[in-house]
């Protein structure tokens, strides 16, 4: 029986990583033929020791990416939830597939629920917001502002799904947290920790203080990041075993979300383990400065972005049978590791 062809974006990911590595110990992994695009060719060659084919290449390779999405029946995408250029080549190939083929194939995207922030970085921190999107409502999820972050590439693969030649599913993580374990991040092939994420803790070590933008007020939705990997194959065994009955295209949006954090007590979480490695003096978050957001974040403008609300509830994602079990708590509880590991890296 000839093997399904699987094209993976993202294999040295955090989220990529974790996915992967779940495929490779699945049921069915001897009828998996998975291909991955990777950068670099020395992870390409470690990846190839797990049995996958590895191109190297780049999304910016847009006649490459059509070519292997050609060839793919079911596409893993967990690279970049904002590359439009990359996913437009991506359903390009796609159609070109099912054109020649009559193949409808499957395209499991990662978003996230950043595209809920709609124009709330003008709360800054200071205000919780009531609008609560639920992944099971399709008239909620197309209500998300088209000009968010993400959402332009979802809107194009949405538009994909109903025009016939595939079938699209959304997995639109809040914040993962967690040190990433597996056979990847043990290889040096996959990153272990969330980039955004580090991003603030760094902010906090250089400034010697926890940071918060504004007051710190406003929720996020978290998830983490074995848990989050979980839910790419329940969805994907899901798929499998019936597709008629999982939503996808406009009903196919699954958010990762297993409860919401304040930004206020991230940073206080921040501040304790900046305090214990004699880091910082106080644990008590104060505002990052205009100046600071900017210095530490690239722009004051995606530095506001750590103090807007994105207020998120998965019961689609649930009734795929995924039962999270870590709670926001813990993702507060378990900032002393991420901070350590930062710290760490940061020393390397
Ligand atoms: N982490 C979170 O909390 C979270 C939550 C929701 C959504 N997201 C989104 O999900 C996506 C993946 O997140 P992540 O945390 O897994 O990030 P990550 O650890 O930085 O992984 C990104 C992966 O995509 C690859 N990649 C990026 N640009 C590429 C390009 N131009 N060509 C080829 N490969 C490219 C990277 O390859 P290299 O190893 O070569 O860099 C890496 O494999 C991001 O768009 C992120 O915004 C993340």
């Amino acid at each position: 029986m000839a093997k399904t062809p699987i094209l993976f974006l993202g294999a040295t990911g955090y989220i990529g990583g974790s996915v992967l590595s779940r495929l490779l110990s699945h049921p069915s992994r001897d009828d998996f033929d998975i291909t991955a695009l990777v950068r670099s060719p020395e992870k390409g060659e470690k990846l190839e020791r797990f049995g996958v084919k590895a191109v190297i290449g780049s999304l910016k390779d847009i006649p490459l990416i059509e070519q292997l999405a050609q060839n793919a029946h079911i596409v893993f995408s967990t690279a970049d939830s904002g590359d439009l250029d990359a996913i437009t080549a991506l359903l390009a190939g796609l159609k070109k597939r099912h054109a020649t083929t009559n193949d409808i194939p499957t395209l499991i995207h990662t978003s996230g629920t950043g595209v809920l922030t709609a124009g709330d970085a003008a709360t800054k921190g200071l205000g919780i917001s009531e609008r609560i999107y639920r992944d099971d409502n399709p008239n909620d999820i197309e209500s998300i502002s088209p000009t968010t972050v993400h959402r332009n590439v979802d809107i194009a693969i949405i538009q994909a799904d109903k025009e016939g030649y595939l079938r699209s599913y959304i997995i639109a993580p809040g914040a993962i947290w967690g040190i990433a374990k597996n056979q990847l991040v043990e290889a040096g092939v996959s990153n272990n920790y969330s980039k955004g994420f580090r991003l603030l803790v760094q902010a906090s070590i250089a400034r010697g203080q926890a940071g918060i933008v504004g007051k710190g007020q406003a929720l996020w939705p978290c998830v983490n990041v074995e848990e989050q990997g979980d839910l790419f194959i329940i969805l994907y065994d899901a798929i499998i075993s019936s597709p008629g009955a999982v939503g996808h295209g406009r009903d196919g949006f699954y958010f990762g979300e297993s409860g919401e954090y304040l930004w206020y007590d991230l940073a206080a979480s921040i501040g304790k383990a900046l305090v214990k490695r004699g880091t910082s003096k106080s644990d008590e978050p104060t505002p990052f400065t205009d100046e600071e957001l900017a210095k530490y974040f690239g722009s004051k403008e995606f530095g506001e972005f750590f103090g807007t609300n994105s207020r998120a509830q998965a019961p689609h994602s649930r009734s795929l049978g995924w039962k999270p079990k870590l709670i926001a708590q813990d993702f507060l509880n378990n900032i002393d590791a991420d901070v350590e590991l930062a710290t760490k890296n940061q020393q390397a």
